[in-house]
């Protein structure tokens, strides 16, 4: 673990950024933070480095991965045609939450793209991750760093749960920002069509860009979606989590439960904390301001692991703004829903 702190431009923190900097250059693979989640990162152009990503996560190979870079001229490295949407996107949102997918080149690794013809891309804004990768000097394929399946990871401390053993090392940066992962936008279509809800949202992008289109597989659960990775089953902590709409329901549930023999938690926000009592209740931010539920979501999550809890009951989120990419996160983690 290379622990990075505040005073990044130190000459201590530029040291160890070089080391870990050099182990990609070398084709292992390094973890680091962005400012979405952690990154499990290796050389996008060397086939044999991005493979150990996959084997490290025990990521199924027909699930692409997302290609960060340090600097926008990397990009014409990479694709073969920068749509005008994208230019003014990436004017906009870059460094930022929002990945784009384009037609490759022939350079990026073929494990990376899980053999398709496009290539995901985003510039991470995150002061360790850009120092990173301009050290690595080389686009740094990286999906998220936790097991395949698990939650994401927010802190290093996490990474260091899922992957010890797995990996070359991890740089420390700290806890993340924005807790959940990239918007991910495919640019290669003639109208650009939204295959992941993230940190960036649909009306943002719309802002700027004008209407897009969201992949059906997002909207009705029976599609199979255009991103190979929307179709896993995900962010899941080991107990059993249900959605519920009328959180009146959920003092019932979580006795019936208990009565049950079972450990109960209940995943609220810091209004209803006091509500529940359950075995572990856990407060995940705010509703007055969602971005702090974003934040605090996944570790809320791995939370009842920690405490081996069996039952969750999750309370839900309204379906606007940042709400959208919560809940979709939390549909991913949920076995069903209670109305
Ligand atoms: O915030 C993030 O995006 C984080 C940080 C580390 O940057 N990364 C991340 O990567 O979440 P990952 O691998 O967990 O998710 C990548 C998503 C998957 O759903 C994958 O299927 C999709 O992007 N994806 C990647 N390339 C694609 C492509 N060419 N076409 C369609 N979907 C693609
Ligand atoms: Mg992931």
């Amino acid at each position: 673990i290379w622990s990075v702190d505040n005073s990044f431009e130190s000459e201590e923190n530029l040291r160890l950024l070089r080391e870990a900097a050099l182990w990609i250059k070398k084709g292992e693979v390094i973890a680091f933070p962005t400012e979405t989640v952690y990154g499990l990162g290796a050389n996008a152009l060397e086939e044999e480095a991005v493979k150990k990503i996959f084997e490290a996560k025990g990521r199924p190979s027909d699930n692409p991965l997302i290609v960060h870079i340090a600097e926008t001229h990397q990009l014409k490295e990479l694709v073969a045609d920068i749509p005008t949407v994208a230019e003014q996107l990436m004017k906009h949102f870059w460094p930022g939450a929002l990945t784009l997918i384009f037609k490759k080149k022939q350079v990026v690794a073929p494990s990376v793209t899980a053999g398709l013809e496009t290539v995901a891309v985003r510039m991470p804004d995150h002061d360790v991750a850009r120092a990173l990768l301009k050290e690595a000097g080389v686009p740094v394929a990286a999906p998220s760093a936790n097991l395949s399946g698990k939650p994401s990871p927010t802190t290093a401390q996490h990474v260091y749960h899922d992957l010890v053993g797995r990996i070359r090392g991890i740089v420390d940066g700290g806890k993340t920002g924005v807790g959940l992962e990239s918007t991910v936008l495919d640019c290669s279509k003639p109208v650009p069509v939204l295959y992941r809800p993230g940190g960036v949202t649909k009306e943002e992008i719309e802002a700027v860009i004008g209407p897009i289109e969201v992949d059906p597989a997002l909207l009705a659960a029976d599609q199979t979606p255009a991103s190979p990775g929307m179709k896993y089953k995900h962010y899941s902590p080991v107990g059993t989590v249900y959605l519920v709409q009328d959180t009146a329901k959920i003092p019932d549930l979580v006795s019936r439960a208990k009565k049950d023999g079972k450990r109960v938690g209940v995943l609220t926000t810091v209004e209803n904390e006091g509500k529940y009592e359950a075995d572990v209740v856990v407060a995940c931010g705010s509703r007055m301001k969602l971005a702090t539920v974003a934040s605090e979501l996944y570790q809320s999550l791995r939370r009842f692991d920690d405490d081996e809890v069996e039952v969750i009951f999750a309370e839900m989120f309204p379906y606007e703004g940042l709400g959208i990419a919560i809940m979709n996160r939390l549909e991913k983690a949920a076995a069903g829903e209670i109305r």
